[in-house]
């Protein structure tokens, strides 16, 4: 991860956190590329990460959920694609919402991610970032004196949280089976609606399963490729995790147009293990 990332996703953390405790979540006219209703407050976040991604030298073009096309410079090296506000449903709620990055090469493609990171705006603000280059994630809560940075989050073999995603009456029978077979086993429901809570709880907790299936609804899930599912699929193998669509890793997978959604599966690997029994010989 080319190093003026840091800094730059920081000053945005700041930013961003202002606007959300200072702007009232109502509803504008317009609904972006996957067809949802946007809020002022997705635009003014959209805005203040364009700027500054645009500002960097190192950076050749950017993406975003709230807009259809992708922007291109003439010159930089790094294409970065990022959802603005994640959960930005549950913000009325007063719940904890994020800011999703994923820092690619060449083409806005899994195999060309080298970087990814996530910004969670909730009782404090923190942020987390993988590294094809490191084994490890790098951690960092901002305090009174800053940006401190702090030991990285890992995933246990096995946890025990369950956070299922979609729309219940929709689920195919088997994963209903999977879902349900995890409640017997013990594990604990943890859902908020916003991936970045939801799949920050697991990491800091240490393990457990987040998906997001395709449905009778939604063939291909909710979560779009690039700016949701390719970066948390970076984080969480950079924990110790997996993350697959059910049967294939999730960064193997291609993109044909910069708004697709997959089914996803992310967690640790003995969550994952099951997932893959259950869908192997299932379409997704
Ligand atoms: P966004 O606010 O960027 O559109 O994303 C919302 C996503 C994600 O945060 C969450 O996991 C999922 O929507 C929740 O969907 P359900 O309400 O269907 O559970
Ligand atoms: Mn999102
Ligand atoms: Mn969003």
């Amino acid at each position: 991860m080319p190093k003026d990332f840091i800094p730059t996703l920081q000053k945005c953390a700041l930013q961003i956190q202002e606007l959300i405790k200072t702007t009232q979540a109502s509803y504008l006219e317009t609904t972006n590329t996957s067809g949802d209703t946007q809020l002022g407050i997705d635009v003014q976040a959209d805005n203040i990460i364009e700027n500054a991604l645009l500002g960097l030298e190192c950076v050749r073009g950017i993406c975003s959920e709230e807009k259809p096309e992708a922007i291109f410079k003439d010159s930089g090296s790094y294409l970065v694609a990022y959802d603005p506000l994640d959960g930005s449903s549950i913000i009325d709620s007063n719940l904890s919402v994020g800011s999703i990055f994923g820092i690619y090469q060449k083409e806005f493609q899994a195999k060309y991610l080298v970087g990814s990171a996530y910004i969670i705006y909730g009782p404090r603000l923190e942020m987390v970032l993988a590294s094809t280059a490191s084994d490890s994630l790098e951690y960092f809560i901002h305090g009174k004196n800053g940006w401190e940075e702090k030991t990285p989050p890992t995933l246990k073999a096995q946890g025990k949280i369950n956070a299922p995603g979609g729309t219940q009456k929709y689920w195919k029978p088997e994963h209903k089976n999977l879902i349900e077979s995890l409640f017997m086993a013990g594990y604990r429901l943890r859902y908020s609606g916003g991936m970045v809570p939801d799949l920050h709880q697991i990491l800091i907790k240490g393990g457990g399963l987040f998906s997001y299936p395709g449905t009778t609804e939604s063939p291909n899930g909710k979560l779009r490729k690039l700016f949701e599912v390719f970066p948390f699929a970076l984080i969480y193998e950079k924990a110790g995790g997996e993350a697959i669509d059910g049967k294939t890793r999730l960064l193997e997978l291609p993109i044909d147009n910069l708004h697709e959604s997959t089914p996803c599966f992310f967690g640790s690997k003995t969550e994952i293990e099951q997932v893959r029994k259950t869908y192997a010989n299932q379409n997704l």
